[in-house]
């Protein structure tokens, strides 16, 4: 039965892209592709074998839930027992690498070093050397949002002692897993942990200390990570040889119209969203950018605050920070348009990160839409940021750590690999006009707990079956023609997967 459909569907899915672009375009020699995880949105196993307490574990433990359908990552994927499944899948797509995260209270149940969970180390080893011995390069992410719940009691990214916490942590991941693992992530999207957890309520802490909390966390996010590559490099670069950078996600923001004001709205919008953690690492001059500064200055002293809610970086930070990754790690989805009108002036509350930056972020209806409110297909816009990224930053080795497309489910997903394809095709344009990039990472290698939105939105190349007790996974029309993308190393539009789902 499925089989059926998915024949019949493809043959529309590649006239309609053959139209668009017939062209065969070859990725350069040497580029990579992997897929992309995260701890906490597929492990499960969430109190197995001496785990501690994460602050997502206990955000989705909370009465009433806040996560949309009431679900928990408390079995997710079941990676923590399906690793070698997950293996199996990165081998039947032909993966380089796959990108995961480590749970930080597997191996620290309370945080601190002081106490080390062995089984949680066995697992990360497990998975690491069955990856190796299929030819799949491990890409350690260190922190993908799951803070021991220990350590939020003291304030998480807000308390400047975190900085210690995490470079403890890191060290004890150098330590175990570093004589095999040469690709590292310190920590991932900077903006969703600190505006998302500390400024609003989308992501957990769920503070929602708006203005205040997401510029504490910053700074001491921009720290923490500058830490841990100062540590890598000085103890552990000489013996392991290994390229450690930070994933920042990075939406385009487009001006709404020609206008100054437009343009200047939305280089603000940017500099908030991205810049604010880009530019203190890879811009000619290091620090914040003078945008972030001059608005949260400005309004701050309106506000009658007697300096900066932004805390500003000293010196000796601003070099330690600069230069700090070996990297840019760009985790992309979407484009935003934006544009000024100080009549609407107290649409946000005041403080807040989105008042600080007095830019309108808008949607545009005309471009596909999908299962997440927040994503819409616009690859000339991930085009921008890419060339963007190459001007402002002097031309940084780019690897692209996440990109992907939800839907509500279902192995026919043409609008998933017609957004593949065409975000790829923009990918090429900017290597052909100069740009660093060296690798790809689709998110996500299957379906998982996408954090407040629980189950209902889809972001797998594999299918997961949730309701069923071995969390089947079953490969989509995506995970076809991503296999193919990378046998191939070439963009053909035109392929069509066989009449067949098994890889
Ligand atoms: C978050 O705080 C702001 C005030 O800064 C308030 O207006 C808003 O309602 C709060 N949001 C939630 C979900 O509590
Ligand atoms: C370090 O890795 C690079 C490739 O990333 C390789 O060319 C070089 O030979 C390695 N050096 C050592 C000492 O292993």
């Amino acid at each position: 039965m499925t089989r059926l459909v998915i024949f019949c569907t493809l043959l529309l899915v590649g006239q309609s892209l053959a139209i668009k672009k017939s062209r065969v375009r070859k990725f350069p020699d040497n580029f990579i592709f992997g897929a992309s995880t995260a701890a906490y949105q597929i492990e499960g196993g969430w109190n197995d074998d001496g785990k501690g307490l994460s602050i997502w574990d206990v955000a989705t433990h909370m009465e009433p839930s806040p996560i949309i359908d009431a679900s928990t990552g408390d079995v997710a994927a079941d990676s923590y027992h399906l690793y070698k499944r997950d293996v199996e899948m990165m081998k039947e797509l032909g993966l380089h690498f796959y990108r995961f995260s480590v749970s930080w209270t597997r191996i620290l149940p309370n945080g601190f070093s002081n106490q080390i969970n062995q089984a949680g180390l066995d697992y990360y080893n497990r998975l690491i050397d069955e990856m190796l011995k299929n030819n799949i390069m491990p890409f350690l992410t260190i922190y993908h949002w799951d803070l021991p719940h220990k350590l939020q009691q003291l304030g998480g990214w807000a308390n400047p002692n975190i900085v210690d916490w995490f470079t403890n942590y890191a060290k004890v991941l150098f330590d175990n897993f570093g004589d095999r693992v040469k690709m590292w992530i310190t920590i991932n999207e900077p903006k969703q942990i600190c505006y998302e957890g500390y400024g609003s309520t989308s992501k957990a802490p769920m503070l929602n200390y708006t203005g205040v909390a997401e510029y504490l966390c910053s700074k001491n996010v921009l720290l923490a990570h500058a830490n841990v590559y100062k540590l890598y490099d000085e103890k552990y670069r000489e013996t392991q040889n290994g390229s450690i950078g930070i994933s920042i996600s990075c939406t385009w923001m487009h001006p709404v119209s020609d206008s100054y004001d437009d343009h200047q709205a939305a280089l603000d919008a940017r500099q908030f969203d991205w810049g604010q953690y880009a530019h203190p690492i890879f811009s000619k001059d290091g620090d914040y950018p003078k945008e972030l500064k001059l608005n949260i200055g400005l309004k701050s002293a309106e506000q009658g605050y007697r300096k900066s809610r932004l805390p500003l970086l000293s010196t000796k930070e601003v070099a330690l920070i600069h230069g700090s990754s070996d990297f840019f790690g760009v985790n992309t989805y979407t484009t935003k348009l934006a544009y000024r009108d100080p009549s609407v002036d107290g649409m946000y509350p005041i403080p807040s990160y989105m008042d600080d930056m007095s830019a309108i972020l808008i949607k545009d209806d005309s471009w596909p839409q999908a299962q997440s409110t927040w994503l819409q297909e616009v690859p000339w816009g991930f085009y921008n940021l890419l060339i963007d990224i190459k001007r402002r930053y002097n031309n940084p080795k780019v690897y692209i750590t996440e990109n992907g497309w939800s839907t509500s489910g279902g192995l026919v997903d043409e609008d998933r690999v017609r957004y593949y394809r065409n975000y790829l095709n923009a990918l090429l344009d900017a290597v052909e006009n100069g740009c660093n990039i060296k690798g790809y990472t689709a998110w996500s290698l299957m379906d998982n707990f996408e954090w407040m939105r629980g189950y209902t939105e889809r972001f797998g190349l594999y299918e997961v079956d949730f309701s069923s007790p071995q969390r089947t996974r079953t490969p989509r029309m995506s995970a076809l023609v991503y296999k193919e993308i990378i046998r191939t190393n070439t963009l053909d539009p035109t392929y069509e997967p066989e009449n067949d789902i098994a890889l």
